[in-house]
């Protein structure tokens, strides 16, 4: 027949651009082993159930361990004409195992195929995101290890705001990661369950065993409806909009190292590994892979609307616009890992200088507050009041010229007499980050403490 695969229906093969649009052979190749996989286990229960016998079972699975070995050694040829994978793997144990090949669709279509292949691809994704993550945390625990008492600016609205640790300011990104973490785990449990043996749409009249096959394949249950399971690409968006979120977490991260990589800030080193230099400004260090990091977002966001948008419209169940699923999810984890892969890297790699961050944090009146604070405390004021007397102290100081500590007993006493000496104590930058224990404080016994905790979680 001129039609190589529905030639019993079809006169005449398609268009060259129909073809062309309806080919997905191009990307979902890269799903040749999760479609072998769910093979071998349709073609174990079709056994088990009796509905083929156990030597046309035993050639079909043996036969797709050739066809996986001849992809997985780059000497498959796939074909355009043969649309997806789920038919270039079909047609080729043709040819290897012959006529027990055609009976290995029993019970089954391209629906659930498509819909437990891809289900099992994103399932690894959530793992490999999972392993990601926590290699990260892992370098950030040995930054905020090392830097658990080293001072730094901590800024709103990117201006000096109160004293912080180096150790509290990387623990920050662990609990964000942490959090990425929970969503990707919650995902990856909500989308266990297996779509293969739904069929087209309405289930089978083949006495098959769901059961048997989700076990198989490492799922906790079959999926409880058969329309749901062909219609249902919610797993996909689950890993989207994880992924986006944790994507964003990197960004902001990166926008911070761009930030104090810069000469006017001078916070971290990069290391070579990850920064690159000019063709025409020989002093540059730019900060490339951060900045790649913090767009990477862009594209994993776009997956995320473009899928959306995709299945927003679409009636139950299969309709073919759902192969337009991959290519979104694909590249929005390969982009995920390597944005995780190359932010773990940066941050082993980087060194925070101390002495920077030190001097950083002691201008700007970084302790403005603690001196606030004391006069509630030491001379009863209201805190209204506290914050008035302060504020005067603060423009005094910016008139001088100086920092808070810099001011004598004198110049503080025209603005409050009760005030003494004692108040030079609390505007050291050091006594003020010891001093703010609440619990998840930037006091350095506070920050030792959380990381105590995440390193008992990841053990
Ligand atoms: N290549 C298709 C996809 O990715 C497989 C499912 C085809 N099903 C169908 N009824 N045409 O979604």
């Amino acid at each position: 027949s001129s039609n190589q695969m529905w030639g019993g229906r079809f006169a005449a093969g398609p268009d060259a651009i129909m073809e062309a649009i309806n080919a997905s052979i191009g990307f979902d190749q890269r799903m040749a082993a999760q479609d072998i996989a769910g093979s071998r286990a349709h073609a174990a229960m079709l056994a088990a159930t009796g509905i083929v016998s156990d030597s046309d079972a035993a050639a079909i699975r043996e036969g797709l361990l050739t066809v996986l070995s001849e992809i997985e050694s780059g000497s498959f040829q796939f074909s355009t004409a043969l649309e997806d994978i789920h038919m270039n793997v079909e047609a080729r144990l043709k040819e290897i195992i012959g006529e027990p090949a055609g009976r290995l669709h029993t019970a089954r279509s391209r629906n659930d195929q498509v819909a437990t292949d891809f289900k099992l691809w994103v399932r690894d994704q959530m793992d490999a995101a999972i392993a990601g993550i926590e290699a990260l945390i892992r370098a950030l625990l040995t930054q905020a290890e090392a830097g658990a008492d080293w001072v730094m600016p901590g800024f709103t609205h990117l201006q000096t705001a109160q004293p912080v640790t180096w150790g509290h300011h990387m623990m920050a990104y662990v609990e964000m990661l942490g959090r990425d973490l929970s969503r990707f785990r919650d995902a990856r449990a909500r989308m266990n369950e297996c779509p293969l043996g739904s069929a087209a749409l309405a289930g089978t009249s083949f006495p098959i065993d769901r059961h048997m096959t989700a076990a198989a394949l490492g799922f906790d249950r079959p999926t409880a409806n058969s329309l749901d399971a062909v219609a249902d690409r919610d797993f996909a968006l689950d890993f989207l909009s994880c992924a986006s979120i944790c994507a964003m977490h990197l960004s902001r991260f990166a926008e911070e190292l761009v930030i104090w990589s810069s000469v006017q800030f001078r916070f971290v080193a990069m290391s070579d590994k990850w920064s690159t230099g000019s063709s025409i400004m020989p002093q540059k260090r730019n900060p490339d892979a951060a900045e790649l990091i913090r767009a990477k977002i862009g594209r994993i966001f776009g997956a995320n609307v473009a899928l959306m948008t995709v299945m927003k419209g679409l009636p139950l169940a299969y309709s073919k616009d759902m192969q337009e699923d991959k290519e979104q999810v694909f590249d929005a984890a390969d982009n995920l890992m390597l944005a995780l892969a190359a932010m773990t890297g940066m941050v082993s790699d980087m060194s925070a200088r101390q002495d920077n961050l030190a001097a950083a944090a002691g201008s700007g009146f970084s302790t403005a507050t603690d001196l606030a604070d004391w006069l509630v405390r030491e001379l009863n004021l209201p805190f209204r009041d506290a914050h008035h007397v302060t504020g005067s102290l603060v423009a005094m100081a910016e008139g001088k010229g100086c920092d808070l500590p810099e001011l004598t007993l004198a110049d503080m006493q025209s603005v409050h007499a009760e005030i003494t000496d004692a108040v030079f104590g609390v505007l050291g930058v050091d006594n003020s980050v010891a001093s703010r224990m609440s619990y998840g404080g930037t006091a350095p016994a506070q920050v030792r403490a959380q990381i105590t905790r995440w390193k008992e979680i990841l053990a």
